[in-house]
């Protein structure tokens, strides 16, 4: 079910659907819940699912100049609250969505009793990185959210996903087209100032499944097996000819995956 929340002032859009342990699943950049939509139909059958647009994404209000990874985490926890979720959850986020569940853990450890990162990054931006970030933040918020389609598009897919199912990349185009470019730049901003967690890494108890799509371009395999080493509780699962929307691409292998997690850290 499809929910609008008022959260502290914020209307937030979310989907909230089935009974059972809450399973959070957070969003990629600059997306919105529909990036879920497989994962939502599986795993509501067994568990509450609950997957929100986030702050000034697809249907929720209340964007900000700059919004970091911590604001975010916060204004889940409200979320939560606001939906009278039981305590603990897993918390399952993508490339931004593993960002902020870095910084979920950290804030409200109390919330999560399991980790699924899928296709993200544990390092922060370099400083060219995020240079080129703010630069991009100030163009989309003068032109829209075009040129971020067109930076973009090319690195999120795998060449089969591309050419067998182009219509999962023109789903993620129409999603961000009709994104608010002010959210855009907003999540832009924050990301340039993300904290960089790598040290971090061995402090991270909870039992973690590390996701990524064989041919990520974004947060390629290697990367990820280097976060699930350097993670004490981990599993690492490549997802073959996916990129880095493998929930998308390959939904039937994440699901797999996510299933197996699920039981063996009952
Ligand atoms: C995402 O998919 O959320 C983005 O690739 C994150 C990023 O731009 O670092």
């Amino acid at each position: 079910m499809l929910r609008m929340v008022d959260v502290g002032g914020m209307r937030y859009r979310v989907v909230d659907e089935g009974l059972g342990p809450a399973i959070l699943f957070v969003h990629g950049f600059p997306l919105d819940h529909t990036m879920w939509a497989a994962q939502v139909a599986e795993f509501s059958r067994t568990n509450r699912v609950i997957a929100p647009d986030l702050r000034g994404f697809g249907g929720t209000d209340g964007t900000l100049y700059a919004v970091s990874m911590q604001q975010f985490a916060d204004d889940l926890e409200e979320l939560l609250i606001a939906l009278e979720v039981e305590r603990p959850i897993t918390f399952c986020g993508l490339s931004m969505g593993g960002y902020i569940a870095w910084q979920f853990v950290l804030r409200h450890p109390q919330w999560v009793e399991r980790l699924i990162l899928c296709d993200t990054r544990a390092a922060g931006d370099s400083p060219e990185a995020a240079s080129n970030r703010l630069k991009m933040a100030d163009i989309v918020t003068k032109e829209g959210p075009e040129p971020v389609v067109w930076a973009m598009m090319p690195k999120l897919f795998s060449r089969m996903t591309t050419e067998r199912r182009p219509e999962i990349a023109e789903q993620v185009r129409q999603t961000v087209m009709n994104t608010n470019p002010l959210a855009i730049a907003a999540a832009h901003r924050g990301m340039a100032i993300r904290p960089d967690v790598t040290e971090q890494l061995p402090n991270f108890h909870l039992p973690t499944l590390v996701l990524v799509g064989e041919h990520d371009a974004i947060s390629p395999p290697a990367e990820m097996m280097g976060i699930a080493n350097a993670l004490p509780n981990a599993r690492f699962v490549q997802i073959p000819d996916a990129g880095h929307m493998a929930p998308m691409e390959d939904p039937v292998a994440v699901n797999r995956a996510i299933r197996d997690f699920l039981v063996m850290t009952r």
